[in-house]
């Protein structure tokens, strides 16, 4: 028998059978059509998306392509991401774009990354600012080429007043550095009287990580079927739910992060307490 979730004189069982079965509905439909959903088809959305976007490398060597085609391949399957992210009106998107590691690659796949930051700010700052994107760049911009680092200054400047998705890109980013950094911060405002040591908690050190102001990290998604964090958003991540699609990032379709989502909405986020009494069905 099919029961309506919205029929009030069910069960709690009779419910929960219906939300399965709504639930298998749901998946069934996005198997068979892969067109991008929309978020009314969504039970529950991630508020801030982290992406490590891996799998370039691989996904160049498959096709018999140098890896900076991989990397050119993953940049333009970007655009896409970032705006279906916007389209389901998620708040944040974070994005792995090259990590303080990083510099230890090949001198030609690192300029070849550094050319696709500046490729990707030219083509499409001005389509992300009339949607409101807000830019912030995590990461030590004092080590980039001068280029690289006045674009980025500039897409941060130029959309600093909008209000729609934050997208946070990070570049020359590492996690430990950035905890390392704010603990060198709050140290010189406990040295200056700002606040006594005793007064510093779990908020202080989140003001002043580069993600100061937004909401930790609801779903992490790292594409190729490595399943590590890489020194990416550590604090953020404290309880963020991991999705690890095998797809290499380059072939990473809406639909792929669609499921993804879907996948998301179908955790049970307990943040460390226990499901409440009845829930167990
Ligand atoms: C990991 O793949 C990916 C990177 C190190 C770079 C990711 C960067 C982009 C997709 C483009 C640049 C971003 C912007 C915002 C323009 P890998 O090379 O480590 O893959 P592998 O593990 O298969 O070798």
């Amino acid at each position: 028998m099919e029961y309506n979730i919205q029929d009030m004189n069910l069960t709690l069982q009779e419910r929960m059978q219906a939300m399965k079965l709504k639930a298998w509905k749901t998946a069934l439909t996005l198997a068979l059509k892969k067109t991008p959903r929309t978020s009314s088809e969504f039970d529950r959305l991630p508020g801030h998306v982290a992406i490590i976007m891996d799998g370039n490398g691989r996904w160049a060597k498959k096709h018999h392509l140098n890896v900076s085609r991989g990397h050119r391949q993953g940049t333009e399957n970007l655009r896409e991401i970032i705006r279906h992210t916007d389209d389901l009106g998620i708040g944040v998107l974070s994005l792995y774009a090259f990590s303080t590691e990083n510099w230890n690659r090949s001198e030609e796949e690192v300029g070849a990354l550094m050319q696709l930051i500046l490729g990707f700010f030219a083509s499409e700052i001005d389509e992300l600012d009339a949607k409101n994107v807000r830019i912030l760049i995590l990461g030590d911009k004092g080590r980039l080429p001068e280029k690289q680092r006045e674009v980025l200054k500039e897409a941060e400047k130029r959309t600093e007043k909008n209000t729609g998705l934050r997208l946070n890109i990070a570049v020359n980013y590492g996690s430990r550095a950035e905890i390392v950094k704010a603990v060198q911060e709050i140290a010189v405002k406990v040295k200056n009287g700002t606040f006594r040591a005793e007064e510093i908690n779990e908020q202080t050190v989140s003001d002043h990580l580069y993600t100061a102001g937004q909401p930790d990290v609801d779903l992490l998604i790292r594409t190729s079927g490595e399943q590590r964090l890489s020194n990416f958003l550590l604090y953020q991540n404290a309880y963020a739910e991991f999705v690890f699609p095998e797809t290499l990032w380059p072939d990473f379709s809406v639909h792929d992060y669609d499921l993804a989502l879907e996948a998301y909405g179908k955790r049970e986020r307990r943040f460390g307490g226990r499901k409440k009494a009845g829930e167990d069905v």
